[in-house]
């Protein structure tokens, strides 16, 4: 009899500092109008100054510890998806293994895989209970806010702070059965989004920080928007057909959240009512990898989520990367 194995657990944390639309038109040449209407974003956290990717992390892992019923030494394994992480070596993960006073069990981070690093994890931790039983911690994290250029318009109002976990385990108290799982790469686009200095490429420098190269974000928007599109609606599409559920099974998509109009014309192209889309970009703007596991806490939260909901989590980011699973709740 195969396992059911999935989510025993849900937390979340955002920062308390907000920043507004109108609070980045004092800082650069845009306005509320103009980010509004292109991103759906009204708002975004930002991390105090004390605070670091660790803090974040930890305080969403603590209260999905506490939902699922479990200690830290009960974790046997710590999984980070971040792109902005601690320290550039070790990873997040060894931090957070002492943080939280955590066993010395295996723990690591998934880096660099953008947006999409959070449902990877998730399918990896499934992939990893089914070999051994263990309870997963998977975390998706970012600080953007403190590695972005707050000087570049094109990409500074985009982001948010934020983290989001999940305890990943089996048996009976598994929440949200992971049905199905699917994730893909494009490297042939892995130029169009990109942070590059810092690597054996482009090493740091003086010269790289003095030009600001440190924090330069290369981004193709367009390219972006198109390809986000498409890949996470066809990876939704598919983990559906993989959990042998058909559209009308569906209870509700919690896309990335980059930007409402990539989210609204993945709901067209999928078609999807308003209601069977969770959407917070509004409040949070792109939290990177902790988008989709900050939304599905809130969405439980929310009561938007009830038991026997079959709900499909899709995401994309840098990579180009792309992840999809489903959940039956
Ligand atoms: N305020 C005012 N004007 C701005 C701003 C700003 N914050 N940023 C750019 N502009 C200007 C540009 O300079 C340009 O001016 P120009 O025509 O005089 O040159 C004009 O607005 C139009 O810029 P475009 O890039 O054509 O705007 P577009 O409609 O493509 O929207 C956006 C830009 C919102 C980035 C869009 O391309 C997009 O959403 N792409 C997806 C990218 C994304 O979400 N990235 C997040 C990270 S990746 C991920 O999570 C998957």
């Amino acid at each position: 009899m195969t396992k059911r194995i999935g989510i025993i657990g849900f937390g979340s944390y955002v920062p308390d500092r907000v920043m507004t639309n109108d609070d980045w038109s004092k800082l650069v040449d845009t306005d509320d109008e103009w980010i509004v209407t292109r991103t759906g974003i009204h708002e975004r956290r930002f991390a105090a100054d004390d605070q670091s990717t660790l803090d974040l992390a930890a305080l969403a892992a603590e209260k999905a510890l506490d939902d699922a019923g479990i200690t830290p030494d009960e974790i046997d394994e710590i999984i980070v998806a971040t792109d902005t992480p601690e320290v550039y070596t070790p990873d997040t993960a060894a931090y957070l293994q002492h943080r939280l006073g955590a066993r010395e069990v295996t723990a690591y981070d998934l880096g660099g895989s953008g947006c999409a690093g959070f449902v990877l994890a998730l399918d990896i931790a499934r992939t990893r209970v089914q070999v051994a039983s263990k309870r997963i911690l998977v975390v998706g994290v970012e600080l953007i806010s403190r590695l972005m250029d707050w000087t570049d318009r094109a990409t500074c109002v985009l982001f948010g702070d934020g983290a989001g976990a999940v305890v990943v385990g089996d048996g009976d108290d598994v929440k949200a059965e992971i049905l199905s799982a699917d994730a893909g790469t494009d490297g042939s686009a892995a130029d169009i989004l990109t942070l590059e200095t810092g690597g054996t490429r482009r090493p740091f420098t003086k010269e790289e920080a003095d030009r600001g190269g440190h924090h330069d974000i290369v981004m193709n928007g367009r390219e972006v928007y198109r390809h986000a599109v498409k890949r996470m609606s066809g990876a939704a599409n598919k983990v559906v057909e993989m959990a042998g559920k058909v559209r009308e099974d569906i209870s509700l998509v919690i896309p990335h959240q980059a930007n409402l109009r990539i989210i609204e014309t993945i709901r067209s192209k999928m078609g999807l009512d308003e209601k069977e889309v969770y959407i917070n970009v509004d409040r949070y703007g792109n939290t990177g990898s902790a988008t989709v596991p900050l939304a599905l806490a809130e969405a439980r939260q929310e009561g938007r989520i009830a038991p026997g909901d079959f709900v499909v989590l899709t995401a994309f980011g840098a990579g180009f990367h792309w992840a999809a699973a489903g959940l039956q709740f």
